[in-house]
C-alpha cells in the first residue's frame, strides 16, 4: 500500500536541506520501487506568518493520516520576542504532543570517516555508537502547573512542573529495553532519583520493567555523574534512557562528541509506530539559503523513517551505505571540511548521495 510522508520543510535551513532528503526518496521511489506519496506542510515560523500560527490546524490534521513526517528545522531570530504561544519552537512541542510522541530516539555515531571532527581526543570517541532514548511528550516541559505568576509582595514568580506517571515511565523505559535488545543490550537510566521525587519513581518504574527483560542489563545514573562520563568515556554506554529535559541536554552533549552534528538523525515515535524524523541540528538561521548546510543529517532521517515506519530495513541500509560513501569518497559540506577534502554545497551533496543509491 501506498505511504503517505508528510514534509514539513520548516524554518532556516529546513527547505534547503529537506530538498536533499525528498531528492533521496523520490530517487528510491523512481529507481527501488519505493511506493510513497510526498504531502508538504507550514509548520514554525513560516506557518505563523502564513497563517497566524505555529501549528495551523491543517498541518495536524495532515500528520494524524501521514504514515511518517520528515521534518527539517523551527524557529529564528525575528520570532524570539513574539507572544510565547505563537513562537516556533511551540508548533514542534504541540505536534509531538498531539501525536503522543513519547519516545525520542537520537542516535551519537561517529563515523570513522569523521573521527578527527571530535573536540576530544580520537581514542575516546572512536567507534562510538551511543542511543540516546528521550521521553518526549511528558516531564517538566508539558507539567501543570506553570506559568509566571506575580506573589503577593509584586515580585514575579516562574513556575513548571516535573510529572512523570507510572504509565510514561513504563512504556518509555520498555522500547529502551526493546531498542538494547537490537544492540549491546545495556541500558542506562539517567535521573536525579536522590533529589526529585519525581525520578524516585522513574528509579523505581524503571527497575520493574527491566525484570522482563533479563537478557538486557540495566544500570542507573544521576544526571550530572552521567553528563561527565559522556565525556569521561563515552564508550563505556549503549542505551541512554531519560526524561524530557535531561534528554534534550544529554543529547546535544552526545552530539558534539561526534563533531558531526550536521550528520545525526533522530526519530519520535508513538504507540502507534507513527514518526516524526528530523536532523537533531536546528535551523541555522545565519546560513539559511547560501546552499552550504549539510542535509546528512536529513537525509539520514529518511533512512531512520524507513527503518521504523515504513519496515524497509533494505531501503535504510541502501541511504546509510550511500552516506557513508559519499564520505569515504572525500565529499564535505563547509561544517565537516578539511584541507584534502572536497568541499561541496548542498546541493551537490545530495546529488552525491543519490548518485551512490545502490
Ligand atoms: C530539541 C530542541 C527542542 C526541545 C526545542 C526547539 C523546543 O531543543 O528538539 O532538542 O527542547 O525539545
Ligand atoms: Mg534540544
Amino acid at each position: 500500500m501506498t505511504k503517505k510522508i508528510l514534509v514539513l520543510p520548516g524554518d532556516g535551513i529546513g527547505p534547503e536541506i529537506i530538498a536533499e532528503a525528498e531528492k533521496v526518496l523520490l530517487a528510491l521511489r523512481d529507481r527501488f520501487d519505493l511506493d510513497i506519496v510526498l504531502e508538504h506542510g507550514l509548520i514554525g515560523g513560516v506557518a505563523y506568518e502564513q497563517t497566524g500560527q505555529p501549528l495551523p490546524p491543517a498541518t495536524l490534521e495532515a500528520a494524524r493520516h501521514a504514515d511518517a513526517i520528515l521534518f527539517g528545522a523551527i524557529g529564528g531570530p525575528q520570532w524570539e520576542s513574539i507572544q510565547r504561544d505563537m513562537r516556533p519552537e511551540r508548533g514542534l512541542l504541540a505536534l509531538r504532543s498531539g501525536l503522543g510522541l513519547f519516545a525520542n530516539l537520537r542516535p551519537a555515531i561517529v563515523y570513522r570517516e569523521l573521527a578527527d571532527a571530535s573536540t576530544l581526543k580520537h581514542e575516546i570517541v572512536d567507534d562510538l555508537d551511543i542511543m540516546i532514548v528521550r521521553e518526549l511528550t511528558s516531564g517538566i516541559y508539558f507539567g501543570e502547573p506553570r506559568g509566571i505568576r506575580t506573589l503577593e509582595n509584586g515580585e514575579r514568580q516562574g513556575y513548571n512542573s516535573l510529572v512523570y506517571s507510572e504509565s510514561e515511565i513504563e512504556r518509555i523505559a520498555r522500547m529502551a529495553f526493546e531498542i538494547a535488545r537490537q544492540r549491546d543490550r545495556r541500558v542506562t537510566s539517567v535521573d536525579k532519583a536522590n533529589v526529585l521525587e519525581a525520578l524516585e519513581l522513574w528509579r523505581e518504574v524503571t527497575s520493574s520493567v527491566a525484570k522482563d527483560y533479563p537478557d538486557v542489563t540495566l544500570q542507573h545514573m544521576y544526571v550530572d555523574n552521567a553528563a561527565m562520563q559522556l565525556v569521561r568515556n563515552p564508550n563505556q554506554f549503549d542505551v541512554i534512557v531519560t526524561t524530557n529535559m535531561f534528554g534534550d541536554i544529554l543529547s546535544d552533549l552526545a552530539s558534539m562528541l561526534t563533531g558531526s552534528i550536521g550528520l545525526l538523525p533522530s526519530a519520535a515515535l508513538n504507540e502507534a509506530g507513527q514518526g516524526m524524523y528530523e536532523p537533531i541540528h536546528g535551523s541555522a538561521p545565519d546560513i539559511a539559503g547560501n546552499n552550504i548546510a549539510n542535509p546528512l543529517a536529513t537525509i539520514l532521517s529518511v533512512s531512520m523513517l524507513l527503518k521504523y515506519s515504513l519496515h524497509d530495513d533494505a531501503g535504510s541500509r541502501r541511504i546509510e551505505t550511500a552516506v557513508r560513501q559519499v564520505l569515504a569518497d572525500g565529499y564535505r559540506t563547509a561544517d565537516i571540511y578539511s584541507p584534502g577534502t572536497r568541499k561541496v554545497t548542498t546541493g551537490e551533496m545530495g546529488d552525491a548521495v543519490v548518485a551512490a543509491l545502490k
